[in-house]
């Protein structure tokens, strides 16, 4: 974890921004079974108490108390019946002193204290809880009922912490930087796997063990397919075959849990077709300029349509899309080939702070979700700020079912040539995804080194290690 200062700072910096009063009710996660009691999932700490207090150990609570600048510890100590099945483990007290909290608490007391809040008419502060057994948790220590726990979800809490989480600091950005470093691994792992008569499933796991050697695991389930034209592929059954396409989606979390997420597509042969090459090229460029664009002040919806640009152009000097590319996109034209938006935030979580709500955290007063087709998956919109991470991931799909409904519907007709997209089916996907800094004067990838990316770059990495 970062020193104790760094913990104090962020919690002194939430309860200034908090100015309405009362108290901060923090849940951290708890252990989650998979088929009986002891046997558990991997254990993934909350990322904003992770970011407030920096312990991944199940079983804690915090509560600060805007008023009084206190902050409270809520978790129990070990008893020995524990010791014997864990081991030891510092006391909570010790915890507590890692991340510059005094007061430490048995986690059953936290109640009493909201009790009192809520007896005083304080205003008690909360999250979206995204887990069944904290959504428990809270309705068993504020009174409120389940289903009413949303009504009650502090909007004035979800916006101090986006301000706070959403702008990285030098510490953060270095450990996202490992992170891209576990990623460069995990992807150059895959190019040099890739080849026919491997299965996928060879591949996931090989680079899914890459994370867990070098960090915590994997930041989402990788997608490692041939049928990369499905957006979230976690079937990892096929064998690779000559003249294909593998598409590799994957992401690392640091032992701090910052994480990366970098998507590649790469030629089974190990030399891409012709065809393959200009569909390729025409995603790397749109890539380019989202890069290109990217600094503080600009909308993110804007380089997405910009990045959408590129695309369209691109497929219409294929004979793909027709008519003018500027006026398909404004229709929405290119989602057919491209149905989900440019990217998204990243930090502690690889979607940053999902859970807290996109329209805080992807959206603002200023710009909303629109609904019309072409930006309606884009899940983050607004204005880029110095500190900012950003995944940039533009792609071009070719999905049979969804190329067969326009057709049937006719719809964008006028911007795609059906019979030509339709010779396309079978040929997969490709995205190409790098994360990006916002800095003071436009932006940096991030990473220490970039996986390969050209077409030549990927060919020459692949050949490299056939030799
Ligand atoms: N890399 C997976 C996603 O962004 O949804
Ligand atoms: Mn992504």
């Amino acid at each position: 974890m970062f020193s104790s200062d760094t913990y104090v700072w962020r919690r002194a910096e939430l309860r200034r921004r908090v100015t309405r009063g009362g108290i901060i009710v923090l849940p951290g996660n708890v252990e989650s079974p998979v088929n009986y009691p002891n046997n558990v999932y991997h254990f993934r700490q909350d990322s904003t108490f992770l970011y407030l207090f920096g312990l991944s150990l199940p079983g804690m609570a915090a509560v600060l108390d805007i008023e009084s600048g206190e902050d409270i510890l809520f978790a129990d100590d070990l008893s020995m019946d524990d010791i014997i099945w864990t081991g030891p483990q510092p006391s909570v007290a010790e915890l507590g002193a890692r991340c510059g909290v005094r007061d430490t608490r048995p986690l059953g007391k936290i109640k009493d204290v909201v009790t009192d809040a809520v007896r005083r008419g304080r205003k008690v502060h909360f999250l979206p809880p995204y887990r069944a057994v904290n959504k428990l948790f809270l309705s068993d220590i504020t009174g409120i009922e389940v289903p009413a726990l949303s009504n009650h979800i502090s909007v004035e809490l979800a916006l101090a912490v986006v301000s706070l989480r959403d702008k990285k600091s030098d510490e953060e950005i270095a450990e996202i930087e490992n992170a891209c470093e576990i990623g460069y691994q995990m992807h150059t792992t895959a190019m040099r796997m890739c080849r026919p008569g491997v299965v996928e499933r060879e591949i996931a796991g090989a680079i899914e063990g890459i994370a867990l050697q070098m960090g915590a695991g994997v930041s989402f389930t990788s997608i490692v397919s041939q049928n990369g034209e499905t957006l979230h592929n976690h079937y990892y059954g096929n064998t690779l075959e000559e003249g294909r396409l593998l598409l590799v989606d994957a992401g690392a979390e640091t032992v701090m849990n910052y994480c990366s997420d970098f998507t590649r597509t790469m030629p089974v042969s190990g030399r891409f077709t012709e065809r393959q090459k200009d569909i390729y090229n025409i995603v790397l460029a749109a890539n380019a300029r989202a890069f290109e664009l990217s600094e503080p002040g600009k909308l993110y919806r804007d380089i997405h349509l910009e990045a959408c640009l590129v695309l369209a152009k691109g497929l219409t000097d294929l004979g793909i899309m027709k008519g003018d590319p500027a006026e398909a996109v404004d229709k929405g034209a290119h989602a057919l080939f491209m149905p989900h938006g440019l990217g998204h935030m990243m930090g502690l979580d690889v979607h940053d702070m999902e859970d807290i709500g996109e329209k805080y955290v992807g959206y603002d007063l200023e710009t909303q979700r629109s609904t019309e087709l072409g930006v309606s998956a884009l899940r983050m919109g607004r204005r880029l700020q110095p500190g900012m991470v950003m995944t940039v991931e533009p792609g071009i799909y070719f999905i049979p079912a969804y190329i067969a409904k326009w057709k049937a519907e006719g719809l964008n007709a006028g911007f795609i040539d059906f019979d030509r997209a339709e010779q396309y089916c079978g040929f997969g996907g490709i995205r190409i995804e790098d994360d990006l800094l916002i800095t003071e004067n436009g932006n940096r990838m991030l990473g220490k080194r970039r996986v390969p990316a050209t077409v030549e770059e990927v060919e020459d990495f692949m050949a490299s290690c056939r030799q």
